[in-house]
């Protein structure tokens, strides 16, 4: 249990147990089958859409947050005397007598009592039909009878938010919500045409697992004149009202009644599900719901489908498991990272409670979020390598966000950045280091149209892709010889010092060295022509030299030049001396000497540390680069400009761990695992949920230190889960086989890790015996020493007894 009573962990099942409704902010789950999707905090707050939240959302959520963290999954249990109550405790917010939530990977449940009567609400989507169930158990634990009325209720919303928001006075008259008698099943029908996508516009229905006693679709009439959803009149009088729109809001609304005796207890499900086609094929669509209720109707039918959800969850968590001193630690790295590099793999930066939905796949953020996925699900992290690919211009360089879901419309107004295509390499690398298969390079992608940013043409090869970015590069180099910065490198807010198009980015020269070496390491290995890798060649050896002649400072590295050719990040300068990510990159990219990477990484430490991370920047600028022209719209401490950007830190992490400086890898490391970081500021002012990364965490030049911001969805837990496994624990895949190179803390004696490779499983057990923090003395396999530290995976099969000794 935390101090302060709010939460605890539970290890073994994977889960957090809530205490607190009224935290100081949501704190969300996802629950998905990879096609639809929801989210849901600890008071029951949330929306469902299907495939994508601009066309398919199904339910409103408030972004502008008062009244907090609604709508949501809502359920109410009446009683005769009309209390009435709520197992999520909102919206009703009666006092309960007991209450608690749970978040488990890919489900919630909530259990509320009151007055003798417990209600547990499991909230899931089934795997293989969209649908949610509101799973509801009642027990009746008091010594009289109870008469119950239990309500679900979905606030629907027009499925494609922008029009709803813009248009949606209008677009209430095509909409219509209708009570199927046979089906039992209130059904919301919306018929707005000029959709991306019109033969995919779903029916929304909701059905309970036997026969509702009353139902709604209209929402203003459910909740009734100035009531909102805390106390539906619908409710109160203990019935729906069976009302249906022809215009106005939609709502699915449903009523069972139950009559339990002391001691018994009753399983009701209600279902909000999505069915395909409703617009142009409605009848058979109406019948596809039929079959769906089928299995909504069956409780075993329904287990099923929850068993199969955790099924799916326990082989990706399964894939890597380890045992380490520090259980707060370990917990983050064989869990909750994981957990959270699967939410971002499946809605990029779009949607969580914070970010309303309306941002598409970041090319350069589901390409970081593949590598995190790849050790673990290879065949995804494919999939979506080809649909990136295929996001690439011809002349290499690629679209910075791509709405696959939601057609060219929102495609439009594409910039040009300096990084994107970059991160492509290290996606096939993380892919080939885990699988072997170089068959990937010779797949044909088409590529993307400058006409609309839309449609596709014409193919070449996944090799071709990634050389086509090598030239993008190449023929877009600045007079000091980085790349141009165009509309931004990984950093958002960099463009502000290339607004004439001619700054320059010595991050990205960096990033591009990284994945140089990576493609001449595919390149030999997958034997492709000579002469393109004479021109990787070439082209890393002279990007090398350019770092090594125009980026170091004196004392570290520099972030790049402005449009007029100054410095960023120089000691002379009077904002941003000093920027974390040219400190740690450099080191990745073995640029440098380790003396001008340890001096680096000193001053990182030495202007940036606070207790829990670096900050990205210090100072934050306060105007730039001309007086009064501001630099940027973030305040000094926060986001970009100064807060603790997790992610960075990641690769601070890697940074030091090549370097050997285990203890402050370590540090920053645990110190910024969410529980420990809010443990350390404290709940009132870190806020946010323990299990899940924060983008950042505004930093000391703000007064609001020590906030948690943007949570959930951040490239921080894709890069954090690699930090862990790969470069603390060390156990990472390369092209020839499983490396191992730890970087632990001197103390520990001992830790294990297993981990399937190649389709065998590695039972990996490190001893240090000298307190070492870094080297292998010596490696067993199956009880043979292996030469090097390289794991041969042709030598391997079905299980490896893998013995690590560390030493000097
Ligand atoms: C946000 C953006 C990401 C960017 C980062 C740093 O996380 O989604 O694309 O790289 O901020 O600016």
């Amino acid at each position: 249990m935390n101090d302060n009573n709010t939460y605890r962990f539970d290890d073994e099942k994977r889960s957090i147990e809530i205490f607190r409704s009224d935290l100081p902010t949501p704190w969300i789950n996802y629950l998905s089958n990879g096609r639809l999707h929801a989210f849901v905090s600890q008071a029951g707050g949330g929306f469902a859409w299907w495939k994508s939240p601009i066309t398919y959302r199904m339910m409103h959520y408030r972004y502008q947050n008062v009244p907090m963290d609604g709508p949501g999954f809502y359920t109410y249990v009446r009683e005769k005397d009309g209390t009435t109550w709520s197992p999520t405790f909102r919206p009703c917010e009666t006092p309960l007598d007991d209450w608690k939530a749970e978040h488990h990977p890919g489900w919630s449940q909530f259990t509320g009592t009151k007055n003798g009567v417990t209600a547990k609400l499991k909230l899931f989507c089934a795997m293989d039909t969209d649908a949610i169930c509101y799973d509801l158990e009642i027990i009746n634990n008091s010594n009289e009878e109870k008469e119950l009325d239990l309500f679900a209720y979905a606030d629907l919303a027009q499925l494609e938010w922008t029009t709803d928001l813009f248009y949606g006075y209008y677009i209430q008259s095509q909409v219509t919500t209708f009570y199927d008698e046979e089906l039992d099943a209130i059904i919301y029908r919306y018929q707005h045409t000029p959709q991306p996508f019109v033969e995919d516009v779903p029916l929304i229905w909701m059905a309970a697992d036997r026969k509702m006693d009353s139902w709604s679709g209209d929402r203003d009439k459910f909740l009734g004149p100035y009531r909102y959803e805390q106390n539906p009149i619908g409710v109160e009088r203990g019935d729906c009202g069976n009302d249906t729109i022809e215009c106005g809001h939609p709502c699915a609304a449903g009523q069972v009644k139950l009559t339990l005796k002391p001691g018994e207890s009753d399983r009701v499900v209600f279902t909000l599900g999505v069915a395909p086609g409703g617009l142009i094929k409605h009848k058979e669509t109406l019948a596809n719901i039929k079959t769906d209720l089928e299995t909504f109707r069956s409780h075993d039918a329904i287990d099923g489908q929850f068993a199969k959800l955790t099924a799916w969850w326990d082989n990706h968590l399964n894939k890597f498991d380890c045992s380490i001193p520090n259980k707060d630690i370990e917990r983050q790295i064989k869990t909750w990272s994981p957990i959270q590099t699967v939410h971002n793999g499946r809605y990029s930066r779009s949607t969580s409670w914070h970010a309303p939905g309306y941002r598409g796949f970041g090319y350069r953020d589901t390409a970081t979020d593949m590598v995190g996925v790849a050790y673990r699900d290879p065949k995804w992290a494919t999939d979506m390598c080809l649909y990136l690919l295929s996001q690439q211009f011809e002349d290499g360089h690629a679209l910075h966000t791509c709405y696959p879901e939601d057609g060219p419309a929102m495609s439009r107004g594409a910039s040009k950045h300096a990084d994107d295509h970059l991160w492509m390499p290290m996606v096939v690398y993380a892919i080939l280091a885990e699988t072997g298969d170089y068959s990937l390079l010779d797949q044909e992608v088409p590529w993307l149209s400058p006409e609309d940013n839309w449609t596709t043409f014409g193919s070449d090869s996944v090799w071709t892709h990634l050389m086509r970015g090598v030239d993008f590069t190449e023929n877009n180099l600045g007079e000091k010889g980085f790349p141009l910065t165009f509309d931004g490198d990984w950093n958002d807010i960099i463009l502000r010092f290339s607004r004439a198009g001619k700054g320059e980015s010595i991050f990205c020269g960096q990033q591009y060295v990284i994945i140089l070496r990576q493609l001449l390491e595919i390149g030999a290995a997958a034997g492709k022509p000579q002469a393109d890798l004479d021109r990787l060649r070439h082209c890393l050896d002279k990007m090398v030299l350019n770092l090594e002649t125009h980026a170091w400072d004196g004392e570290y590295w520099r972030r790049g030049f402005t449009d007029e050719g100054d410095i960023v990040g120089t000691k002379e300068a009077e904002y941003g001396k000093i920027f974390i990510n040219p400190q740690s990159w450099s080191v990745w990219a073995g640029v440098g000497t380790d003396a001008q990477n340890n001096s680096g990484m000193d001053n990182a430490i030495k202007y940036t540390a606070t207790d829990f991370g670096l900050r990205l920047v210090y100072p934050g600028f306060k105007t730039y680069p001309h007086d009064p022209d501001p630099f940027t719209g973030y305040n000094p401490g926060c986001a970009e400009n100064g807060a603790v950007f997790c992610q960075a830190n990641g690769w601070v992490i890697i940074a030091l761990s090549k370097l050997g400086r285990s203890e402050d890898a370590w540090k920053i490391f645990g110190d910024m695992v969410p529980h420990t970081a809010l443990t350390k500021i404290g709940l009132e002012r870190y806020e946010a949920e323990p299990y899940a990364y924060a983008s950042n965490i505004i930093g000391p030049e703000n007064k609001r230190h020590g906030w948690a911001n943007v949570t959930q969805v951040t490239g921080t837990a894709a890069w954090m889960d690699l930090v862990g496994t790969q470069y603390l624990l060390g156990v990472r895949p390369t092209l020839n086989g499983l490396e191992i190179d730890p970087c632990i803390p001197a103390d520990w004696k001992e830790y294990s890790v297993t981990r399937e490779y190649r389709g065998a499983t590695y039972k990996i057990s490190v001893s240090n015996p000298d307190g070492v923090v870094k080297g292998i003395k010596e490696i067993k396999v199956n009880g043979q020493i292996i030469k090097g530290q390289v794991i041969d995976p042709t030598a391997v099969s079905g299980e490896a007894a893998v013995e690590v000794v560390m030493g000097a």
